[in-house]
């Protein structure tokens, strides 16, 4: 079976990859998110805890893992919240994102 992991497990969009993980049980999925597992379901699936803000933590769990693919939900999505931090705005819903990919790059295609 392949291995999907997903970014911003505990975020709506990432719940609900979750849920129809469980329900159909094609895949294996490794659910990440910063901090704790919000998701009220545990089993069935594997959950690492990553900070897209941490490289570190990020090439770790890639590592570990080395799933077939990411889905990338994990962001920053109140519109006044990224109006009234910019920097952390760009940095989690842009930066973030070229350094997940080249991370996925170097841990799983190399
Ligand atoms: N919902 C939709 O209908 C929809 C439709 C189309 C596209 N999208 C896109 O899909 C993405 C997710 O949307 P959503 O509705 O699921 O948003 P959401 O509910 O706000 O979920 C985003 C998740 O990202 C997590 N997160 C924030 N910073 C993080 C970090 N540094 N490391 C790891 N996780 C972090 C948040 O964690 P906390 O909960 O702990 O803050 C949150 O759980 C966005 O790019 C959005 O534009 C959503």
């Amino acid at each position: 079976m392949k291995t999907i992991l997903t970014t911003g497990s505990n975020g709506l969009l990432g719940q609900k990859i979750t849920e129809k993980v469980l329900v159909e049980g094609r895949v294996n999925l490794v659910a990440t998110s910063a901090g704790v597992n919000r998701y009220p379901v545990k089993e069935g699936y594997e959950y690492a805890e990553m900070d897209i803000l941490n490289p570190e933590q990020v090439k770790a769990v890639v590592e570990k893992y080395r799933p077939d693919a990411v889905i990338h939900t994990a962001a920053m999505t109140n519109v006044d919240t990224c109006e009234a931090d910019k920097e952390l705005c760009h940095r989690l819903n842009v930066d973030a994102v070229g350094t997940l990919l080249s991370i996925c790059e170097e841990k799983i295609y190399s």
